[in-house]
């Protein structure tokens, strides 16, 4: 395969973790874009700026130099020479990052950044996760996919993810996470309902290793 694989989907779908296997398995590179929006929300908390302050975040996200590792085995991310592969992923972060990934100032800068690195990795062929891949960077990919999954069977994942169980107190303990960031998010970008042409696999039935086969499969027609 060479080109580009655009995945969307909400949290919880499945998307980095079977991007990374899917890149991994056809030998491709992997962006992940909701790394970069997690990187710009980590710069602002560390430089102490107000989120609600839409032209100060556009402008502090226009002058960061983001490095972005696309290899599937071993993505990173690094903000002015820092690396953040770790610390993009702490829970004050994902609280956060709604309020900048909703920011279209923001936005319009990242995306330019993804397509960027997709016009330079698409030769070797890339496979790019986030939520406006299939729509807004990618429209015109070798393959569109959405993966979806009851919200029950993605707070279930995420829990266990996070606490290492699903009993009732995890479950609780991210229900809010997951729906808030999900509700917030969709006020700027539609990941919930496929675009057309958008191939979508529901995967609250299948296993991680069903769904990668599944996609493999559809890169495959
Ligand atoms: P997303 O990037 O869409 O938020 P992740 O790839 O981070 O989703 O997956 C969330 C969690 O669910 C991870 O711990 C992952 O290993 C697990 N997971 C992914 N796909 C499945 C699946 N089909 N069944 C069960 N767990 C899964
Ligand atoms: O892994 P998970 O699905 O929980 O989140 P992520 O992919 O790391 O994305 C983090 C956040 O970045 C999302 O909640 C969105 O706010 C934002 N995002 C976005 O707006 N557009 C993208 N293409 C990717 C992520």
């Amino acid at each position: 395969f060479r080109g580009v694989i655009a995945v969307d989907g909400p949290s919880g779908s499945g998307k980095s973790s079977v991007c990374r296997a899917v890149a991994r398995h056809l030998g491709l590179r992997y962006l992940d874009t909701g790394a970069m929006y997690r990187a710009v929300t980590w710069a602002a908390l560390d430089r102490g700026v107000d989120l609600t302050d839409r032209p100060a975040v556009a402008a502090l996200c226009r002058a960061l130099v983001l490095d972005i590792a696309t290899d599937p085995g071993a993505p990173g991310i690094a903000v002015d020479g820092v690396d953040v592969t770790g610390a993009i992923r702490q829970s004050r972060i994902s609280e956060s990052v709604s309020a900048v990934a909703t920011n279209l100032d923001v936005r319009a800068d990242l995306i330019a950044r993804q397509q960027a690195i997709l016009a330079e990795e698409k030769g070797t062929g890339v496979v790019a996760e986030g939520r406006d891949i299939t729509t807004v960077v990618a429209p015109e990919a070798e393959v569109r996919l959405l993966l979806t999954a009851d919200e029950s069977a993605r707070i279930a994942r995420r829990a266990r993810e996070l606490h290492g169980t699903d009993d009732a107190a995890a479950l609780a303990a991210t229900h809010a996470q997951v729906v808030t960031r999900d509700a917030r998010d969709s006020t700027v970008v539609d990941f919930l309902v496929a675009a057309d042409g958008v191939v979508e696999i529901d995967t609250s039935a299948l296993t991680f290793d069903q769904v990668v086969d599944a996609v493999l499969d559809v890169v495959a027609e």
